[in-house]
């Protein structure tokens, strides 16, 4: 392929790309199967790396971030962003209602339109000539923190507009969101990798798209809509147009936004929205009626930076007061301290909550929550509850702030405060609460699986010295199971058979078995791609930890980290103790450098192509291309009449692909 039928391929496949994407983060329609969107990627991003001049602004692998910056710089909105009035009930939105009648002269019904308020953050985009240039926050509305390069990584944000005409500059308006179910799945890998959960879809999406890593902007599901012109939009006059036009321009707007005549139709529209709340993908605390046309916005003008043609009608909060029965801490598999407090049971929204997390010391210290206090409990939809005030006028006399621990509920040891966080961790290793997590975690079902190792059997394991390290639970016989308390002959048959199942899991498994920090699901696969056994991954150095996608130096210090030698020893005993985990099925990563970290011998004729352009093909995706097999190989590509590499690979156990496979992975189609 020459260099001008690259760059009409890359415009092409630059195109169609973004029409899937669109199809799929817009319209929810999509027209092809994922497979075959990886392959198109594959293809756009092998060719952009052997003509990076090529890149246009408009593809689509400006979406997996850039590198880290010190900081974000300031962006002045091009009008000041303005908040919203608040009301409460119907009353009130009625006088809003007579107050716009008032000032319009008018008896009239007014024409609103009603859109669901979503619980985000606000975004601002800049387009010139339909090119998206720059994304911000809104800041103190005036000047906000320039955020573009987390911005680009929004899946299904245009980064071209689409249409024939677009303006010269478009400015407008919308939220950052985090739908419920990506919120909650995040969270669970949080907690699997040990790092603190965040509280609310709201606080999720704030913390990801203020990240100075674009990267980790990237790796997070963030969504957005767009609702509100920053400047005026040409030949729109009416905020039902401005919805229309932003949808056609590519932009997700929201489908439950209704157009209502007169305050009894907003009203009606009120109780069906709040009917649905709940049922909605992501959260909603209100709606905003705006005036709908632009004409009488301008004639009612705005009062201390809030509009007098808009108000926000939110909804009751889900709500109860209870009493704090005390405050406990309890010690996670990585050491951290969570305060929680035990709470008289309540229902709240249909769901008994006897427990409310108060995250960590700062939280408890901004609250002052403290023990027999009476306290506001909040849940927000599926939403862990949390407690969101202290009722101080019902606090009993004599009551004491609660302070955190200085020494470990569980093991008595210290514990101490990493720079920059603030949890608070118990630094020993034995401590028997962390014991007990690992061990859980180590059996979960997301680890080895080992079905019937409960807490209560972990906790008489632990009392009775049986165990004190996983690979111990692999030397448990029947007999000796059988012993424990209230565990028949027969459940301790099954306990053996089980741990003796487990022993076979999948690498990816069983590296997030072992609870490093920050390895979870996500990242234990992403090892067990990169790396072909365990004892690999135990020399990894920085260098190649951090050159695989998806995987920084936070992560890569971490795992370096755990394989201290107690650590080390561990996996060893496992091993020794017949582990045996299973090498995983390599293939090729999404997205990055999709070769990143490969080391690739070529062997035999490839009817295709010259051998150097089956290398150029494989470096550009990031392979290292080398000349011999040895243990550091991960991958063979054999052609036809093979010499003594493919006996050599298949005695090191490396993997070997043929020419189709080959070509497959590079995605490459010969011409
Ligand atoms: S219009 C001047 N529409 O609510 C009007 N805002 O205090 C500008 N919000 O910070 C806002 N959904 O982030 C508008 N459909 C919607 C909204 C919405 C959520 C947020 C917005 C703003 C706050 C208003």
């Amino acid at each position: 392929m020459d260099r001008e039928e690259a760059r009409r391929r890359i415009e092409r496949l630059t195109e169609e790309l973004n029409e899937h994407a669109y199809r799929y983060y817009v319209l929810d329609s999509p027209t092809v199967s994922d497979a075959e969107y990886d392959r198109l990627s594959r293809e756009l991003e092998a060719l952009e790396a052997a003509y990076p001049e090529l890149v246009r602004p408009d593809s689509p692998s400006h979406r997996v971030g850039a590198p880290p910056r010190a900081d974000f710089p300031p962006f002045r909105h091009p009008s000041p962003m303005l908040s919203l009035q608040n009301c409460f009930s119907e009353e009130e939105f009625f006088e809003f209602h007579r107050r716009v009648q008032k000032l319009l002269g008018t008896e009239e019904d007014v024409t609103y339109m009603v859109e669901p308020k979503l619980d985000g953050l606000s975004l601002e985009l800049l387009y010139e000539r339909g090119l998206l240039q720059a994304g911000a926050t809104r800041g103190d509305g005036m000047v906000g923190e320039d955020v573009t390069p987390n911005v680009r990584t929004i899946q299904g944000l245009p980064l071209r507009l689409r249409g024939a005409d677009p303006p010269e500059r478009l400015v407008v308006r919308g939220e950052v969101i985090l739908e419920k179910a990506h919120f909650e799945r995040l969270n669970r890998e949080r907690e699997e990798a040990g790092e603190p959960a965040f509280a609310n879809p709201r606080n999720a999406a704030a913390g990801s798209l203020r990240q100075l890593d674009s990267r980790v902007t990237a790796s997070r599901p963030l969504s957005y809509m767009m609702y509100a012109p920053g400047l005026p939009v040409p030949g729109v006059e009416t905020q039902q147009e401005l919805l229309e036009r932003l949808r056609e321009f590519g932009f997700r707007v929201n489908p439950r936004s209704v157009l209502c005549h007169g305050a009894q139709e907003v009203a009606a529209a009120y109780r069906a929205l709040l009917a649905d709340r709940f049922s909605l993908p992501y959260d909603i605390d209100g709606m905003v009626v705006k005036v709908n046309r632009f004409d009488l916005q301008r004639r009612l003008g705005e009062v201390s930076r809030s509009p007098r043609w808009a108000i926000a009608w939110k909804f009751p909060p889900v709500q109860e007061t209870t009493r704090v029965r005390e405050i406990v801490v309890q010690v996670g598999r990585t050491g951290v301290l969570t305060p929680v407090a035990e709470l008289e049971p309540v229902r709240i929204g249909g769901v008994e909550v006897s427990r409310a997390t108060l995250h960590n010391q700062d939280e408890v210290r901004r609250k002052d929550v403290r023990a027999q206090d009476t306290v506001v409990v909040q849940r927000a939809g599926d939403v862990i509850p949390e407690i969101v005030a202290v009722v101080l006028d019902r606090r009993p006399a004599g009551s004491v702030p609660f302070v955190m621990p200085e020494r470990c509920p569980a093991c008595g040891g210290p514990v101490s405060q990493a720079e920059g966080e603030s949890a608070l961790r118990c630094a020993n290793m034995d401590c028997p609460a962390q014991l007990r997590e690992r061990l859980l975690h180590f059996a979960s079902r997301g680890g080895m699986d080992i079905q019937g190792l409960g807490e209560k059997i972990v906790e008489r394991l632990l009392e009775r010295g049986l165990v004190k390290t996983a690979a111990d639970l692999y030397r448990l016989d029947a007999a000796t199971l059988a012993e424990i308390e209230r565990m028949g002959e027969k459940s301790a048959q099954n306990l053996v058979a089980a741990i003796e199942q487990s022993k076979r899991r999948p690498l990816s498994r069983f590296i997030a078995a072992l609870g490093i920090l920050h390895v979870g699901e996500h990242v234990a696969a992403l090892l067990a791609q990169r790396f072909a056994s365990i004892g690999d991954l135990m020399r990894a150095s920085a260098e190649e930890l951090t050159a695989i996608p998806g995987i920084g130096p936070e992560v890569s210090a971490s795992i370096l980290r755990f394989f201290e030698p107690k650590n080390r020893a561990v996996v060893e005993a496992l091993l020794e103790a017949g582990v045996t985990p299973l090498a995983e099925e390599k293939k090729p990563a999404p997205s990055g450098a999709p070769l990143a970290g490969q080391i690739v011998v070529l062997t035999g004729t490839l009817a295709s192509m010259e051998r150097g352009k089956a290398k150029a093909l494989l470096e550009a995706l990031g392979a290292k291309v080398t000349g011999s097999v040895s243990k550091k190989t991960t991958l063979v590509v054999c052609g036809e009449n093979p010499g003594s590499k493919l006996a050599e690979a298949e005695k090191l156990g490396v993997r070997v692909i043929g020419e189709q496979e080959f070509l497959d992975l590079v995605g490459h189609t010969p011409s």
